[in-house]
């Protein structure tokens, strides 16, 4: 299954591609967005693709196959943005995109216990720095459960999942911990399950909550700790910005308010005489393609011009 991409027609027209562009790609996935932006800026375009995830990358590249001599690929968190900009000469471009967290294949594919659904290791890093280095030297969702304290616990999912029962859930964690490891994604979700049922004093296996799966915050706090997901995201935008030609345009899509919140102070951050914000107001998905694809529920993306 190749992941679909989102406002696929609204990030096209926002980019205001020409023929011969220069563009980066910050979050390649299954190349989705690259190829429409590859499509619109012809056969002198060239594209700066990159993932943090190996595997995107060994998939962007059978995906975007036919244009393989305009893109160059890069494996790497774009948090080193700026060194492989100047590496590969992408230090004055025309468009730069990024499409954050996770494609639907690493959700559904990868074992990475991304999902509350499945029974995985907790792991949630997109790359595989824990293969390579081995679990001293990683944070993955794993040790965050298992060894974080008390206190950190709470911070996390109050501050990356904004989760009320953030103390309940962190306490309840400690206690099991004490007993054994929590090793999978269904463990825990079976922790959280268990705390819900206990304050909304309820016997139901899930106790949706309008919707929403008890499990969703703390799984999205969990991803974003591990892999820093905010502090990447605020360094990073100011250094994709200073690479923008004038004219210029970056292009952000988020999926939680979080995410949002920082793209839109620091588009409000910039000074009127040096950029212009094309979105005055988010754009969202049409009612027509959350139907086709209900991820694009929640995305919201915000272009901003250097002038
Ligand atoms: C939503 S997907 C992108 C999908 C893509 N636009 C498409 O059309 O297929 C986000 C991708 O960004 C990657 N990613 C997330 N955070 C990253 C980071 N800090 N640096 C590099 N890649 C990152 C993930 O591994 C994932 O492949």
């Amino acid at each position: 299954m190749r992941h679909t991409p989102v406002l696929l027609n609204e990030v096209i027209e926002n980019l205001n591609l020409k023929k011969g562009a220069k563009v980066i790609d910050c979050t390649l996935g299954d190349g989705g967005h690259s190829e429409a932006i590859l499509e619109h800026i012809g056969l002198r375009g060239k594209l700066l693709g990159l993932d943090a995830d190996p595997e995107s990358i060994l998939r962007a590249k059978r995906f975007l196959y036919r244009f393989e001599d305009q893109i160059v690929f890069a494996r790497e968190n774009f948090s080193n943005l700026e060194n492989i900009a100047k590496e590969n000469d992408f230090v004055s471009v025309d468009a730069i995109l990024f499409d954050l967290g996770w494609s639907s294949p690493q959700f559904a594919e990868r074992s990475r216990g991304f999902s509350f659904d499945k029974d995985e290791p907790l792991n949630m890093r997109y790359d595989n720095r824990c293969q390579v280095f081995g679990s001293e030297n990683c944070v993955d969702a794993s040790l965050i459960i298992n060894e974080y304290s008390l206190e950190d616990l709470i911070w996390i999912f109050k501050n990356y999942g904004e989760e009320e029962l953030s103390r309940e859930i962190a306490e309840e964690i400690l206690s099991e911990r004490k007993i054994k490891r929590i090793a999978t994604s269904r463990e825990l979700t079976e922790v959280i399950l268990k705390v819900y049922r206990k304050k909304l004093r309820t016997d139901k296996e899930i106790p949706w909550i309008g919707g929403i799966h008890p499990a969703t915050k703390v799984f999205q706090a969990l991803r974003i700790a591990v892999n820093n997901e905010l502090e990447i995201l605020k360094n990073t935008l100011p250094l994709a910005f200073e690479l923008l030609n004038k004219g210029g345009r970056l292009a952000v899509i988020s999926f939680h308010s979080l995410e949002d919140r920082i793209v839109k102070q620091f588009f409000q951050s910039l000074p009127y005489a040096k950029s212009k914000i094309i979105t005055k107001k988010p754009i969202s998905a049409s009612e027509e393609e959350i139907k086709i694809n209900p991820r694009a529920r929640s995305a919201k993306l915000r272009v901003i011009e250097k002038i």
